[in-house]
């Protein structure tokens, strides 16, 4: 189905994201930051350098998963940060997600990633994507808030309302964040109406498409042409679209060159019409089905 008809008025959603501080406010009442990085693909020495590069250039959102492999790597960056006087443990919000295999061991699970992210709670933890075990996992994910290793949780590749619902139905505490597939091609608007009304924020995996497709976006006639008008590159559009359609974004990058230019849309802002176009890019499309 195609939703173009569907330009939200973002306006009209509680959880507004402030510019000025690069943050907003979860329902949980944590303040993460708007634009990060991600991890995906990347070996631990890889994640180690991209994420201290990306902290002294002042991304404060770090996304890695127990799948990833790689967060051991994310804990080197960040303590080589702090060690060198750059961030504080408090400025960095860290995200990590259970992995479906270990979702008959979730609670442990949550030390395990502590352990090796070398912290001693952990920002974000969402469920990596649905399974047959999601209400036990959410509910390890609970306990972990309650004991003080979790700060906000949240779910992971849940599309649709109906999914969304079903997690709502056991929930003690309400997912924060929902982290989807979504770019210019996929939006996904029903799902971010529907759930504003909970405070939840859609946070975008695959800003550009993911690896292979990056070019596809890139070159996206409306991107290309809105791109040249204010001097910016493709990536730096999409980006900011995402910001200004409220969506959290982490786009993933181990090319030091990449990791700044991505940081580098916080000194333009994207009209309405330029808004409307890039909401018109959407024909559903998604390129995975995880
Ligand atoms: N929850 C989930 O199921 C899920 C699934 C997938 C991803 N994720 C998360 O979301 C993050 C983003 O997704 P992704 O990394 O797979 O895809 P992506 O951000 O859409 O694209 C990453 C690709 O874009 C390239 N790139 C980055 N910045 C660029 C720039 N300014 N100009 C040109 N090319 C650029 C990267 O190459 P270089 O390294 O050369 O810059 C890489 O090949 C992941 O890293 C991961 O943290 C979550």
């Amino acid at each position: 189905m195609n939703d173009n008809s569907r330009n939200i008025d973002v306006s009209d959603f509680d959880n507004n994201f402030n510019f000025e501080t690069r943050t907003v406010t979860l329902n949980s009442g944590y303040e993460m930051p708007i634009l990060g990085l991600g991890t995906w693909t990347q070996s631990n020495e890889e994640t180690a350098n991209s994420v201290y590069y990306a902290l002294e250039n002042g991304y404060r959102l770090i996304d890695t998963a127990q799948y990833y492999g790689n967060e051991y790597g994310v804990g080197k960056g960040l303590r080589r940060a702090i060690d060198n006087g750059i961030v504080t443990r408090e400025e960095v919000f860290i995200t990590t997600k259970i992995m479906p295999s270990s979702y008959n061991n979730a609670y442990n699970s949550i030390d395990e990633s502590l352990e090796r992210l070398g912290v001693d709670y952990i920002d974000l933890l969402l469920i990596h994507q649905p399974g047959t075990n999601d209400e036990a996992v959410y509910k390890a994910m609970e306990q972990g808030v309650r004991d003080g290793k979790v700060r906000s949780i949240g779910i992971s590749n849940y599309y649709t309302k109906e999914e969304v619902e079903e997690v709502l139905s056991y929930a003690t505490i309400t997912p924060a964040v929902i982290q989807n597939e979504n770019h210019i091609y996929y939006q996904n608007t029903e799902l971010q109406e529907y759930v504003s009304k909970y405070g939840i924020i859609i946070e975008s995996w695959y800003p550009f498409g993911g690896r292979g497709h990056t070019s596809y976006n890139f070159n996206n006639e409306t991107i290309k042409s809105i791109a040249t008008k204010y001097n910016k590159t493709s990536a730096q559009i999409i980006l900011r679209w995402q910001l200004q359609a409220l969506y959290i974004v982490i786009p993933g990058s181990s090319n030091l060159d990449h990791i700044l230019e991505n940081y580098s849309i916080f000194d333009f802002e994207l009209d309405d019409e330029d808004m409307k176009n890039i909401a018109n890019i959407n024909n559903s499309q998604r390129y995975e089905i995880w």
